[in-house]
Order: structure tokens, then C-alpha cells, then sequence
């Protein structure tokens, strides 16, 4: 079911071309009601030229235009694109911020009559895989429902309980997107000193990724242990693994790198 709403987006880079490619294939919404503009020409130009979408000027003509704002440019650009804008919002207009590390709290000082969401998509969502996570300061049926209708045509949708979860699904699955891709290349290394060659091997690794997960996804009733139980018989080849990866305690430096991520988030939003 199409939706309604016109959506604009301040900044027209990675995770705008993302969402307005997965909204556009789920057929949420139509070109016409979607408004966007850049702080640079070259990359409204592609989105443009790619989805017919509506190309403005300034940001203002962005605000003006649309019922919903997305604030898609990087934390650091925030104060900049938004303060000469503050006076071109509507009362109660929606905006929705993709900044990582910008509180609530902060959006909320500066755009003082607006609805405020923080939602912090993953890049599948190209593919309408992705896993959003989102966040109101109070709570708000009509700006959650609203939200869940943005952001479901691009994969599963949470709403989360404050800003450390917030933070924490950022790291686990926008982030998270890159550290998959990390344990992939290691797969990949080892694959090719065997002797495959990189397209191969490459295809193997994201075969199993995929199909690990697409057999978690069908059988999602089932413990993630129990899952990879059916791998592992006693004693055997991939106990051998197993056993080794925990020695090795594997997790816990996966862990530890988890946290050096969630520190780099902090020292980032002091900055901004
Ligand atoms: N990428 C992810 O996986 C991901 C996941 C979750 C959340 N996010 C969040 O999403 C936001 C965007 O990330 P991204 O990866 O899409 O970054 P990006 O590719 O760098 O895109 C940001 C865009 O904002 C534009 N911009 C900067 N200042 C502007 C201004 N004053 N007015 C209008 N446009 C302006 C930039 O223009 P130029 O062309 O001039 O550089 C750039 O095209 C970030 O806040 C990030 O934290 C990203």
C-alpha cells in the first residue's frame, strides 16, 4: 500500500539512497512525493537521474515541501545544515534523524515544536533486509505508527527504549553490517590459500552467511545453540572448531571490540 506522506531528505548520500531505493521497490511510495536535497550537486543529481525523484535547491525548499523531514547528513554536519534552517519547520512537523550520537535531547532544544524521532537504519535496507531501530522521547502512537510505515518497507523495525539501546543497535547492525563483512574476509582468506580462486571463494563464504541465516530465519522458534547442535556431533569436525574458537575466547574479543566502537560513539557525540 502506497503511502501518503511527502518525504524529504537533508543530504542525499548513503543511507538516503538506501532508503528512497527500498521505499521505491516495496512500492511504499511513489517518486513524486519524495524531495531532497544536498549540500553538494553531484549526488542529487545521481539520485535524480536514478528515481525521478523531486531535486531542490536549499534545504528550506526541503522543509517547506515535504510533511516529514530526514536529517541524513553526518553527526558532524548537523549544527550547520540545521541551525539557519530552525525558523523554515512547521509546528509539529515530523523530523527524523539518522545522526548517530545526536540525543533527542538535542534535537529536541533546537527544533523545540517539532515531533522528533531518531531512527538508525542499516544499509540492507537497499534490499528491504534491513533492521531499524527507533527511538520518540515519549511515547507518541501516532509518530510511532508513522515511523513504522517509513521504515518497515526496508525490513524489520524496533522501537527501542531509550538511547543506549539505541546506541547498541547501531553498533550491532549498522555497524554490525561492516564487522559480518570482517569475519567474511577472514573466511574468504582461508578459502583462497587453499587454492579457490577469489570469485569462488568469495561465493562460498556468502552462501553460508546466507544460509546460515536464511535457515535461522525459517526456523526462528529455535535457539541459535540448537541451530548449530544439528552441525556439531560429539567429537567431530566442527566440535573441533567450536571448541577451539572458545579457547580462544573469541568472544570475548569480539566483545571488546564491541566496546571500542561503543567508546568511539561516545567521544563522537561529545564532539558534535
Ligand atoms: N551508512 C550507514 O550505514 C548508516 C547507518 C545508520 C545511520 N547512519 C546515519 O545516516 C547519516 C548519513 O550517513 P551516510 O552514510 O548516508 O553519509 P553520507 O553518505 O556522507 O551522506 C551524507 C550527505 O549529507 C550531505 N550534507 C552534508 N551537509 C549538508 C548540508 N548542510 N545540507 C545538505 N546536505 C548536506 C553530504 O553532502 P556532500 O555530497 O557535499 O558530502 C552527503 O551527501 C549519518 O548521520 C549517519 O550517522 C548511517
Amino acid at each position: 500500500m502506497a503511502l501518503h506522506y511527502k518525504i524529504g531528505f537533508i543530504g542525499a548520500g548513503n543511507m538516503t539512497q538506501a532508503i528512497i531505493r527500498g521505499l521505491l521497490e516495496a512500492q511504499a511510495l511513489t517518486s513524486s512525493h519524495i524531495f531532497a536535497s544536498n549540500r553538494s550537486p553531484g549526488k542529487l543529481q545521481k539520485v535524480t537521474d536514478t528515481w525521478k525523484i523531486n531535486a531542490l535547491s536549499t534545504n528550506e525548499a526541503v522543509v517547506d515541501a515535504a510533511d516529514i523531514i530526514i536529517l541524513a547528513m553526518k553527526p558532524q554536519d548537523m549544527n550547520t545544515a540545521l541551525d539557519p534552517l530552525i525558523s523554515a519547520f512547521r509546528d509539529k512537523q515530523v523530523v527524523i534523524s539518522l545522526a548517530a550520537g545526536v540525543p533527542l535531547a538535542t534535537l529536541e532544544k533546537k527544533l523545540p515544536n517539532c515531533r522528533i524521532v531518531r531512527a538508525m537504519p542499516n544499509t540492507p535496507a537497499i534490499l528491504r533486509k534491513g533492521v531499524t531501530g527507533y527511538l520518540t522521547s515519549e511515547p507518541d502512537p501516532g509518530l510511532e505508527s508513522l515511523t513504522e510505515d517509513i521504515f518497515s518497507p526496508l525490513g524489520t523495525v524496533l522501537q527501542v527504549g531509550d538511547e543506549e539501546q539505541l546506541d547498541a543497535l547501531m553498533i550491532s547492525c549498522s555497524s554490525g553490517v561492516g564487522f559480518v563483512y570482517e569475519l567474511m574476509m577472514y573466511f574468504q582468506d582461508w578459502i583462497e590459500e587453499r587454492g579457490f580462486d577469489t570469485q569462488t571463494a568469495r561465493k562460498m563464504v556468502v552462501e553460508t552467511f546466507l544460509g546460515a541465516s536464511a535457515l535461522a530465519v525459517q526456523q526462528k522458534d529455535q535457539p541459535l545453540e540448537e541451530l548449530q547442535s544439528k552441525v556439531t556431533s560429539k567429537k567431530g569436525v566442527t566440535a573441533a572448531g567450536l571448541e577451539s574458537m572458545r579457547e580462544l575466547e573469541i568472544e570475548r574479543l569480539l566483545r571488546y571490540s564491541f566496546e571500542k566502537a561503543a567508546l568511539r560513539n561516545q567521544e563522537l557525540a561529545k564532539q558534535t
